[in-house]
């Protein structure tokens, strides 16, 4: 077998066999296969998609790349999204669940695209670790009943390489390779119970809800034939989620909700996803499910299974009571409204890549990312605006000049002028 006949035979739509699927994630893996070829496979891809069998057959290939792990503790429930912008909702969630008595063991991913990602929000509070050992990360669970760490060489090294190799080459958006990439991690480390959440809309990797549903489906199929209960919520992504973008803006945010201090969109969207994973694992009804999820954060309880792994997984727990300790931006900008205005639009992908070009994602494989980078945003799709009003706070430590991106967030949103006669002001 050799690369430039798999390449050309999904260039050309020609169904790959589970042997030639096998031998492209093996050897890419072990370096055989160079970077340059399986980004123009992934492109293939991209343009023509798999079958259902090709996508099952890439989808144990990148599992079995590493190890398999069951750990050896009950009821344990997982959730994974799709991808958005403002995603913050494993480090609420995760908490949450595991202070109403599930176990939450996450292998989670970096930033991708235009989206930010679990592992590089958690990396930026101060020492907290994610490339823990597979004892550590029992460790983690069995004592605070929730954890998270990164693909890694044991744990499905296919999706840590091909994972940061679409992100820098333009391939993420394509059912069969997100199906893959989230599938093989969730049966790496296999749980009870499974939770998808798919995003579709302007901030997702799917545009239209057909895409997402067909999505949610093949990965609701892959995991039931792996033998868990698994559940797909298609949810919708033509906002961000919250109000903050970036890292530590994020984990700031996150951690708002789990003080009890913000009961909006992001607060009631974490709660049914809590009652979901919690329904899923047999704890009641959505309804009682639901109350046990807001009794988690009412009581301080969720906060507390988060301040704990913080503290094991080596990072600082100060960051619990005060948001401060976490990584600040040097430069800021505020975005204000010329005249009054009504916010009838927001293109939420242009958003991430805003975000991601004041530093809070890479543009490249090996670029650095800046923990403090991101934006505030101050209104939502409906809010009416007057002259002066902030629209979006941008902040960076690596770039002072903003108006690149404060141009590229405005053309963002759709606005419609309402102080005077005239309409539209885009
Ligand atoms: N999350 C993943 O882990 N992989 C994808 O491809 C998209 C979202």
């Amino acid at each position: 077998m050799n690369a430039i006949d798999i390449i050309n035979k999904t260039k050309r739509s020609q169904t790959l066999s589970y042997e030639e699927i096998s031998w492209l994630v093996r050897s890419y893996t072990s370096g055989l296969i160079p970077d340059y070829q399986m980004s123009a496979w992934l492109m293939a891809v991209c343009l023509n998609g798999l079958t259902e069998e090709e996508t099952l057959a890439l989808t144990y290939a990148m599992r079995d790349s590493g190890d398999t792990i069951r750990l050896n503790i009950p009821m344990t429930v997982d959730k994974h999204s799709t991808g958005g912008v403002g995603d913050k909702t494993s480090m609420i969630i995760g908490p949450a669940a595991a202070a109403c008595g599930v176990n939450v063991a996450k292998m989670s991913g970096r930033g991708l695209g235009h989206t930010g990602g679990t592992i590089d929000k958690l990396e930026s509070i101060p020492g907290f670790r994610t490339d823990l050992s597979l004892k550590e990360f029992e460790a983690v669970v069995k004592e605070t009943g929730f954890s998270v760490v990164a693909q890694s060489e044991e744990l499905c090294p296919a999706d840590k390489k091909m994972y940061s190799l679409r992100s820098a080459s333009g391939t993420v958006e394509s059912i069969p390779l997100i199906c893959a990439s989230i599938m093989s991690k969730k049966l790496a480390v296999e749980a009870d119970c499974l939770l998808l959440d798919v995003k579709y809309g302007t901030g997702a990797f799917m545009k239209e809800r057909s895409e997402a549903e067909k999505l949610a489906r093949l990965m609701e199929k892959i995991g039931k034939a792996a033998g868990k209960k698994c559940k797909a919520d298609v949810t919708d992504m033509n906002v961000p989620l919250g109000r903050n973008v970036g890292n530590a803006l994020e984990v700031a945010e996150a951690l708002e909700v789990l003080r009890g201090n913000d009961r909006g969109q992001l607060y009631n969207v974490c709660m049914d996803l809590t009652a979901d994973m919690l329904e899923l694992a047999g704890k009641g009804t959505h309804e009682e499910c639901r109350a046990m999820a807001e009794e988690a954060i009412s009581s301080g309880r969720a906060l507390e299974v988060f301040r704990r792994t913080i503290e094991l997984q080596g990072g600082d727990p100060r960051v619990c009571d005060d948001s401060s300790l976490l990584p600040q931006a040097r430069c800021s900008y505020i975005i204000r409204a010329s005249y009054d205005i009504e916010v009838t639009y927001m293109n939420c992908e242009e958003i991430g890549m805003v975000s991601l070009l004041l530093g809070a994602g890479r543009l490249t494989r090996d670029d650095n990312i800046d923990m403090s980078a991101g934006l505030v945003m101050h209104c939502t799709i409906g809010d009416k605006l007057t002259a002066g009003d902030p629209i979006m706070t941008l902040y960076s430590s690596i770039c002072s000049d903003f108006s690149e991106a404060a141009l590229r967030a405005l053309n963002a949103l759709g606005r419609r002028r309402t102080d005077r006669m005239i309409s539209g002001d885009r």
